[in-house]
């Protein structure tokens, strides 16, 4: 099982963006977990981080994947290009917030893609990344 874990803007920051709202851990810190857990799931996992909607596009579009975990930051906000391509690919997408989207700006409460994802998760810091993981893993056990 192949899972693509994308981490949209500005997430090349953890550890000293916002930390009250994002956390200490930094990314490469977060992606070693991510890592370790895949392992003992027995998933093959690929992480990265990508500035850009257009190369989130083609990552989604032209990788070797069986589910994707993408927190699209910023873009959750404002792409349906990104809604777009996840709908295209037809292959299960959890979305995945570090912080809790709906306890914030209003703004913030808009997402794109939670209604191509097959669920959210949103609010547990790091731990986000780690139950999608876990979700993944029981979705393409079934
Ligand atoms: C975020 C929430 C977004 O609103 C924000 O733009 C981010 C990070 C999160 O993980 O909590 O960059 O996706």
């Amino acid at each position: 099982m192949k899972v693509l874990v994308i981490h949209g803007p500005n997430l090349n920051l953890l550890g000293i963006r916002e930390t009250g709202i994002y956390g200490t851990k930094t990314l490469e810190e977060i992606n070693n977990e991510i890592s370790i857990l895949g392992t003992e799931l027995g998933i093959s996992v690929r992480t990265i981080q990508l500035n850009s909607e257009g190369d989130i596009l083609d990552v989604i579009q032209k990788s070797d994947y069986d589910a994707l975990i993408i927190n699209p930051a910023a873009y959750t906000h404002t792409s349906i290009a990104i809604r777009d391509a996840i709908a295209a690919v037809n292959k299960p997408a959890i979305e995945v917030h570090l912080s809790n989207i709906h306890k914030r700006e209003e703004y913030r409460k808009k997402s794109y893609i939670a209604e191509v994802a097959v669920g959210q998760i949103s609010g547990f810091g790091h731990e986000s990344y780690l139950l999608a993981l876990r979700a993944v893993k029981n979705l393409i056990s079934k």
